[in-house]
């Protein structure tokens, strides 16, 4: 193996000459310098390090750069195509549903994902994508209601 692992981050080829096993969450935020993604706790439990891989949510803390190879990632940089903000973080911003803000990162991208699939989910499809995101500030409601304004 040559020991360079290409893929596409947020739309640009990227390669790096670094061991299989790395996480993909290192690269993002120490090679790449996108800081989106965020360490919380590093066993892909709580969802702040939320990256899209091929528009499905992933772990980036646990997902090594091996099995990356030749996927198309897109992180919370990379969701806005045109100047402002993408449609799902503008409703975050407009429901006002950050304390900390440290889980939005992984709320976001999981909301994206959920509404590129279904435009207008139900309460239960809502709770049952994000469940898995945690928010040790307790905005879940804020959170719900972000979710609801941009499924509208
Ligand atoms: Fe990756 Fe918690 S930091 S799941």
């Amino acid at each position: 193996e040559s020991g360079t692992i290409t893929l596409e981050v947020n739309g640009t080829a990227v390669a790096f000459a670094r061991p299989g096993t790395v996480a993909l969450l290192d690269l993002l935020r120490n090679d790449l310098g996108l800081n989106g993604a965020k360490y919380g706790c590093g066993l892909g439990q709580c969802g702040a390090c939320t990256v899209l891989v091929d528009g499905v949510p992933a772990r980036a803390c646990i997902l090594p750069l091996a099995v990356a190879r030749g996927r198309r990632v897109t992180t919370l940089e990379g969701l806005a195509s045109a100047p402002g903000l993408h449609p799902v973080q503008q409703a975050f911003v407009d429901a006002q549903a950050a304390q900390c803000g440290y889980c939005l990162n992984g709320m976001i991208l999981t909301t994206v994902a959920l509404l590129a699939r279904n435009p207008s989910p139900g309460e239960a499809e809502i709770r049952r994508e994000l469940s898995g995101n945690l928010c040790r500030c307790g905005t879940h409601v804020e959170i719900l209601k972000a979710v609801r304004r941009a499924a509208e």
